[in-house]
């Protein structure tokens, strides 16, 4: 989840690049961050001191300005300013910041416009004062932070985790039914709850993840879940959990960044991850060891899905394409390149070879897929937003998307034409799961609401709940279920 990137438009060359803004990157560091960091951490009004010329002050500027495009996430220019460590390593040009040197620091060169593009990027330069306060602290050594002072962003996932001083909520990043029926698992930052589907009750919390998990999937005979996610820019996590013990059977490590999709194939023998490292790994689920890696996106690959009939893996990326891989060899058997923007969802459409996506441009792609090739079946542009999610009901007769234009809409698959709209949702649906009989549809937001609806009468069942009320005590124990 929380997987979606904008793109500029413009004339500029910077125009083509994936423009990495949106969803996590901003959320998680102006949304979350200060909900589940220790308020200590952040600088902001209220807390510390904020004396001009120290850093806190200029981390104040540099979090409300730069740290939207320049985190562990985006990462634009290769800048990460979530601490004074990132900040001082510099970025794809090498230190931006010569301490005693303002005139000659590539950040106040940027800042001023003397060499372009001018920061903030597209945005209202900074004031003067703002710019003034930047270079007094470079000039006078650009200092790190004082013990007790405030850093740009509490994102180093190593330091110590203090608890939150308030009940605080988590976006829902993931959603899936069991395939009984009986379980809804609801994953969001760093733990998953298993929810009764009949009663509501949340069974047991699993923790232990170490960021948000972002991805759910569970065997298709219910005893195991992979849940999927990792820490942006360092590495892919895979927990794979024993349903009825609510105990950790491993832990799957690799890629060198966040997983955004995990699939488990047909005959639950093997998983596939897809990551923002731009790779695929196949593993084998009962060993956990890793068999393949797939490498053929150029970009960020936010959806996979293995075929009805376990052959084939389909992929969905950032760069615009849709890849068909297959299982056994782990070659790729075709690009299908329809999609003029990024790809966020994919979904086979049950009893069938077609397969579907969606993503940035808005339209929902189906394809016809044999062997060697893949025909475009049907193209709709189908929402007034990026469309973040699709998914078909089991039995292959509807399709559902959601939107950033706040909408979720049920679709005839064959048309494609909405049969029900859900509109006005009070917040992006970023998780979404279809009951095995088809009857219910779990939608869960970035503002960490869970909505079921249902998909007889398409009325809404009860009313939203906040899914994770608060964060887990402090003595958080790792990679264990509390009940
Ligand atoms: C809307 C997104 C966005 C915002 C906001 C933004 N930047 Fe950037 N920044 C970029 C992009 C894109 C690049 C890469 C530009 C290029 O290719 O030269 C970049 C590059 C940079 C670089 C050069 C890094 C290098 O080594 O090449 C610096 C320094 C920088 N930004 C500073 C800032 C500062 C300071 C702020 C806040 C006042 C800021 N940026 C806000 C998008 C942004």
């Amino acid at each position: 989840m929380g997987r979606f990137r904008l793109r500029i438009s413009g004339t500029s060359p910077l125009a083509a690049m994936p423009w990495n803004l949106l969803a996590f990157g901003i959320f998680v560091m102006f949304g979350v961050a200060g909900a589940v960091m220790p308020t200590a951490a952040i600088a902001g009004p209220g807390g510390e001191s904020q004396t001009a010329g120290g850093f806190s002050h200029v981390a104040a500027i540099l979090k409300k300005n730069c740290l939207g495009c320049h985190n562990g996430t985006a990462k634009m220019g290769g800048l990460v300013m979530d601490s004074y460590a990132t900040l001082m390593k510099g970025g794809a040009h090498g230190a931006v910041i010569l301490p005693g040197k303002e005139s000659q620091s590539l950040m106040i060169l940027r800042l001023e416009g003397k060499v372009q593009p001018r920061m903030p990027f597209g945005g209202e330069p900074l004031s003067a004062a703002d710019i003034k306060a930047i270079e007094d602290w470079i000039h006078t050594g650009a200092k790190g932070p004082a013990a007790g002072e405030a850093t740009i962003a509490p994102s180093e996932p190593n330091i110590p985790n203090i608890k939150p001083q308030v009940p605080v909520t988590s976006p829902i990043t993931s959603l899936a039914y069991s395939p009984d029926g009986k379980i809804l698992a609801v994953g969001g930052y760093q733990k998953v709850e298993l929810k009764a589907t009949d009663t509501g009750k949340v069974l047991a919390t699993l923790t232990g993840h170490v960021d948000y998990v972002r991805s759910l999937a569970f065997s298709p005979d219910g005893k195991w879940l992979a849940a999927a996610g990792g820490l942006p820019a360092r590495q892919g996590e895979i927990k794979m959990w024993d349903v009825a013990a609510r105990q950790l059977l491993r832990t799957l490590n690799g890629h060198t960044d966040c997983i955004y999709s995990v699939a488990v194939s047909p005959d639950g023998k093997l998983l596939a991850s897809g990551s923002y490292d731009k790779t695929i790994i196949l593993w084998d689920a009962a060993t956990g060891k890793d068999l393949k890696t797939l490498r053929d996106h150029i970009d960020a690959v936010f959806g996979v899905a293995f075929s009805p009939d376990g052959k084939w893996l389909a992929s969905g990326s950032q760069d615009r394409t849709v890849k068909i891989w297959s299982v056994a060899t782990g070659e790729r058997l075709y690009t299908l390149g329809n999609p003029s923007d990024s790809v966020t969802s994919i979904a086979f459409r049950p009893g069938s070879n077609q397969l579907a996506a969606a993503g940035f441009d808005k339209t929902i792609w189906v394809w016809n897929l044999a062997p060697d090739a893949g025909t475009l079946a049907q193209s709709l542009i189908a929402d007034e937003d990026a469309i973040l999610q699709i998914a078909y009901t089991p039995d292959g007769k509807r399709l559902i998307t959601t939107s950033s234009d706040f909408s979720v809409s049920v679709r005839d698959a064959d048309s494609l034409n909405p049969v029900a709209v859900f509109d006005k949702q009070p917040d992006w649906v970023e998780a979404l799961s279809i009951s095995p009989d088809g009857k219910w549809l779990a939608a869960g937001r970035y503002n960490g609401t869970l909505s079921i609806y249902n998909l007889q009468d398409y009325q809404e069942v009860g009313s939203p709940e906040v899914a994770f009320q608060t964060h887990p005590p402090a003595a958080r124990v790792k990679q264990t279920a509390s009940r």
